[in-house]
């Protein structure tokens, strides 16, 4: 609980310092971060997986895949933001001793986009708020862990339900314009590759975790 609390503090602290990056209030609820570990949990594990966590805040969805992991999977960890990276260490140093022990986690303090594409991931889960990005950041984001990924690997993602719709009642023209393009390039990707969707009402704000093939050849 006292770890819980401690979580939050830091979550919410960042949402004020640093909105644009950070871009939720809170950390996501139990049923999202299993709709985001599902296929660390269904996937076959037997030759051992590397898995990358992409934005991981304060642990919440890293505590759920690393709950999820096969006996020789890797989980990397990267994290742009240095409050988030030295208070998730201390969270993994208490939540997953034994992970850590094993070096079955690893945590890299960087931004996606700089992370080097020689050795493919068999998995990526992001939490990054794309929606608060501009539309070419968002195509290069999405296109670089697109890239991270072997062919046949999985990106699974989220959105706020309707999070799109809601911002463009209140926002300028401009911005209305921003969404859209974010919309189309969210469409381009999820049109011929979205193999699984999951509604999560169960998260405050709800969620859609999207699930996204990359191509065998
Ligand atoms: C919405 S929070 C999600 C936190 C956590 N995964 C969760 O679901 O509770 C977005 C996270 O992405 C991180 N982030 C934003 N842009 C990033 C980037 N380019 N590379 C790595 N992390 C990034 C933020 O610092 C923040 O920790």
């Amino acid at each position: 609980m006292r770890q819980r609390l401690a979580d939050y503090r830091v979550f919410w602290r960042q949402f004020r310092q640093a909105y644009h990056t950070t871009g939720a209030v809170l950390p996501s609820g139990p049923r999202l971060c299993a709709a985001l570990s599902h296929f660390v949990r269904e996937g076959d594990a037997a030759d051992g997986r590397r898995i990358l966590e992409v934005g991981p805040g304060t642990g919440a969805v890293t505590d759920r895949i690393v709950r999820d992991l096969g006996p020789a999977d890797h989980l990397t960890l990267v994290e742009r933001n240095e409050a988030f990276v030295g208070h998730l260490r201390e969270h993994l140093q208490a939540a997953q001793p034994a992970a850590l022990a094993a070096s079955r986690v690893e945590m890299v303090h960087a931004s996606v986009e700089d992370l080097p594409e020689e050795q493919p991931f068999d998995l990526i889960i992001s939490g990054l708020p794309l929606n608060n990005f501009s539309v070419s950041l968002v195509e290069m984001l999405l296109g670089k862990m697109m890239s991270l990924l072997r062919p046949g690997g999985t990106l699974s993602f989220f959105e706020y339900v309707a999070i799109r719709r809601a911002k463009s009642l209140v926002c300028s023209a401009s911005d209305r314009e921003r969404l859209r393009g974010i919309a189309r390039v969210l469409n381009e990707l999820l049109g011929p590759a979205e193999i699984r969707r999951d509604l999560v009402l169960a998260n405050v704000p709800p969620a859609w975790v999207h699930h996204v093939k990359k191509t065998e050849t």
